[in-house]
């Protein structure tokens, strides 16, 4: 059977033409007609700042999320307790302390070990010796070994000091581990200086850059 062209191209032609009108008369940014609205606008909610006119029923300030009672601190994220600035490595050194409610057990030093993992093995190494894979770019001897007898005797202060404002070529993890976090990773350092010196002659010298004349 033969089918004439001109028939065909009449009914394409027409379908053409009441797509662009059906088209014309809206704005470039209008989607068109919506079949299912919901997959379109999503109904997302914001924590602080909820819709006013779909407001959140069961918070009495219609936000979604509950703003921490005035003057508490959330549980883990209580820093020293008074304002150690970056000057002050010397005062941490003698007066910081790892706060009684951070337990020295299994559960906190593999917490530890998850954000050592993370964060600290890419320049101290999985064992602590100063060779993670990005030491090389360090000068020589720049990261400590945790083998060395100045990490060795290192108050945990310093420690805590050191990470939370970093020291140098170490940058700061003060945005990174909440300050629970920063003691857990503490209790790993300390576990992997105590492994470290038992299995390495004590050779290891590092120099101590908060000493002037270094
Ligand atoms: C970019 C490489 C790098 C990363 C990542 C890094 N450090 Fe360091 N770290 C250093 C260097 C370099 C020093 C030596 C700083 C100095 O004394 O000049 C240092 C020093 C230290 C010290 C001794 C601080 C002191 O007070 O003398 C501790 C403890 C330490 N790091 C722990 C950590 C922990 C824990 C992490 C992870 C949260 C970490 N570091 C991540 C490079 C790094």
């Amino acid at each position: 059977m033969k089918i004439n062209n001109t028939i065909v191209y009449k009914i394409f032609g027409s379908m053409a033409l009441v797509a662009l009108i059906a088209a014309c008369g809206r704005g470039p940014n209008d989607p068109g007609t919506e079949y299912m609205p919901d997959m379109y606008v999503s109904q997302a909610y914001e924590p602080f700042t909820q819709l006013a006119e779909a407001p959140n029923k069961i918070n009495a300030d219609g936000k979604n999320m509950r703003e921490p009672a005035k003057r508490t601190i959330a549980q883990g994220q209580l820093d020293y307790y008074y304002p150690y600035e970056k000057e002050q490595y010397d005062d941490a050194l003698k007066n910081v302390k790892m706060p009684e409610t951070i337990a020295r057990n299994p559960e906190n030093l593999a917490i530890g070990k998850h954000f050592y993992d993370i964060n600290c093995y890419p320049c101290h190494g999985d064992q602590g010796l100063g060779d993670g894979p990005v030491s090389v770019k360090f000068p020589p001897n720049n990261i400590p070994s945790y083998a060395s007898d100045r990490i060795q005797t290192l108050a945990e202060g310093g420690m805590y000091h050191s990470i939370k404002y970093g020291k140098n070529y170490m940058g700061s993890y003060a945005s990174v581990l909440t300050p629970t976090e920063r003691w857990c990773v503490i209790q790993y350092v300390q576990y992997l200086s105590k492994k470290a010196k038992a299995s390495t002659p004590a050779t290891a010298t590092v120099k101590d850059s908060t000493k002037k004349g270094n």
